[in-house]
């Protein structure tokens, strides 16, 4: 009796460790996987129309890296983008689907709103 509790014992902790390590795995494999081609930003985001003078406010925490002027040391120029291609790039970075940490990191503190003024006042710069 004791046996055959140990063994079935076993065999529910061997499950249990597979299942683990194919999580484990799923994990790991689905975060190095960059989506962000079939990433689509829904039309209501697309729809907030942002406020120009909270887009300049918030943007002194982008022009740290970003500079005005083009690429600066592997840091894309991110002035005079349409605004849906700047709406998109934020979002695919927020929501995962495009990887990178630092952006990842700035881009889910932003909110909606947020997102739509940095749009509108960066694509207002013309360099
Ligand atoms: C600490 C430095 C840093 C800060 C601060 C920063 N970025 Fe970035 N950003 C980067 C880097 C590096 C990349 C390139 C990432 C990559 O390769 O995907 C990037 C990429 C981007 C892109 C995509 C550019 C492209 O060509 O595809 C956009 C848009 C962007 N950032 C906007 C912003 C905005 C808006 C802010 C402020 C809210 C901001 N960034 C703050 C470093 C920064």
């Amino acid at each position: 009796m004791y046996n055959l509790i140990m063994k079935s014992l076993i065999l529910v902790l061997s499950i249990s460790i597979i299942c683990l390590n194919l999580l484990g795995f799923y994990v790991l494999a689905s975060e190095q996987v960059n989506d962000e081609d079939g990433f689509e930003v829904s039309d209501e985001i697309l729809a907030i129309v942002g406020d120009i003078d909270y887009g300049e406010y918030l943007s002194s925490e982008c022009t740290t890296c970003h500079h005005a002027q083009g690429l600066d040391e592997g840091i894309p120029s991110i002035t005079g983008w349409p605004i849906e291609s700047f709406v998109w790039s934020l979002h695919s970075y927020k929501s995962g689907a495009r990887k990178h940490p630092i952006m990842e990191m700035i881009t889910q503190r932003l909110s909606n709103e947020e997102i739509a003024s940095l749009a509108i006042f960066f694509e207002s710069i013309n360099n």
